[in-house]
């Protein structure tokens, strides 16, 4: 058994933070995304791990290089364009050649890990086992109908009116059958060659599509809402672990975790669960609930809650800030400390902001 991963494509809904970080790195409770689907495919005993990148992008590896904490034999392919996930795969064959694999959407987090799914898709002998999940929201995805009987009759890429309630979600186990598939696809509407098309071909051609609903919680973290709802999940699960040092006049409540060499200080009140990186500075400030707080960040004077705020990052605004995602090395500051006063913003394109 192989995994692939897909961590290429142009994240476009999480512009302008995927200009300049690619999506799988993007941090959930101050680790990168990818990282949790590394911990998952270890976990599931699975040594070979063959990971879709951009061309030309090595801060994947690099950061991958860095961590250093798996026992994973990882290689990379490059694409050249984001052609589709069924693109991906069809580049990865030669790489994963006859074995079976799991293939993981990089922006897919899946609590509770793939070790049931993977035992009843070897221990049945499938050819291709997907994964659902009963969302709100399912124009948003791929979505199974079944028949009486319960076995599914078809898939349709995100419907435009409300045909079934159950998601693919972007975990899929496959045999090398599916390559088969694959070469008989045409680009879709939106241009890519389509992983739920490929398995509405094997569906068409008679091969048993199986498939399990996903028991945990699994997140497709591709919006803003959808990270912080990631973020919520992830910290809801953690420990304290206090390393840094906290004054006596601050105020810690619930899980919290604080990074080696952070100092919080000045009548802080960190209400948990929350995690605060190492190196990092927060004064005068309130840390609500559900905020991860990444390396090196400095917070002075603020109220910060259901937040990411990644590393480097420098907030001093005397402003309440909920619900938000701050990018790496932001500075966020009052418009009250400088004039002529009023709002002084700096806007990446496809920024998103509420004053
Ligand atoms: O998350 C579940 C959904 O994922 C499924 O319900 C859909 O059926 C499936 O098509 C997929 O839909 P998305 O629109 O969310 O896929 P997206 O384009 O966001 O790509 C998913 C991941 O794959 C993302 O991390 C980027 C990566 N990717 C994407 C493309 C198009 C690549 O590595 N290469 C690509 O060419």
């Amino acid at each position: 058994m192989k995994a692939l991963i897909a961590a290429g494509g142009k994240g476009t809904r999480l512009r302008p933070l995927t200009y300049t970080t690619s999506k799988p790195l993007i941090p959930i409770a101050n680790r990168p995304m990818l990282f949790y689907i590394l911990d998952e495919i270890e976990k599931a005993g699975i040594k070979d791990v063959v990971i879709n990148i951009n061309k030309g992008i090595t801060e994947i590896p690099d950061a991958i290089r860095k961590e250093n904490s798996w026992d994973l034999k990882i290689t990379y392919i490059e694409q050249e364009k984001p052609l589709g996930i069924a693109h991906v795969v069809k580049i990865a064959e030669k790489k994963l050649k006859d074995s079976p694999f799991v293939y993981y959407l990089g922006d897919n987090i899946l609590k509770g890990g793939i070790n049931e799914y993977l035992n009843e898709f070897t221990s049945n002998n499938c050819i291709c086992h997907i994964l659902l999940s009963k969302v709100r929201d399912p124009e948003r995805f791929g979505v199974a109908l079944f028949n009486k009987k319960g076995k599914i009759v078809k898939l349709v890429e995100k419907p435009k009116k409300h045909i079934s309630d159950f998601a693919l979600t972007g975990v899929y186990f496959f045999t090398p059958e599916i390559y088969k598939a694959i070469d008989k696809l045409k680009p879709s509407k939106r241009g890519e060659l389509e992983i739920t098309d490929a398995i509405s071909w094997l569906i068409r051609h008679k091969y048993p599509v199986t498939y399990s609903k996903v028991t945990g919680w699994w997140k497709d973290t591709g919006q803003v809402r959808d990270l912080l709802e990631g973020n919520q999940l992830i910290l809801g699960d953690i420990d304290c672990d206090i390393e840094g040092k906290v004054s006596s006049d601050c105020t810690l409540e619930g899980k919290i975790k604080i990074g080696r060499k952070s100092v919080i200080s000045d009548e802080t009140t960190i209400r948990g669960p929350a995690i605060i990186g190492k190196n990092c500075r927060i004064k005068k400030s309130y840390i609500g609930p559900y905020t991860s707080i990444g390396d090196n960040v400095e917070i002075t004077d603020t109220e910060i809650e259901n937040s990411i705020v990644m590393p480097c990052s420098k907030i001093n605004s005397s402003a309440r800030i909920v619900d938000s995602l701050i990018g790496f090395n932001a500075k966020i500051t009052s418009h009250k400390q400088t004039f002529p006063s009023g709002h002084k913003i700096v806007v990446g394109d496809y920024s998103n902001v509420e004053l």
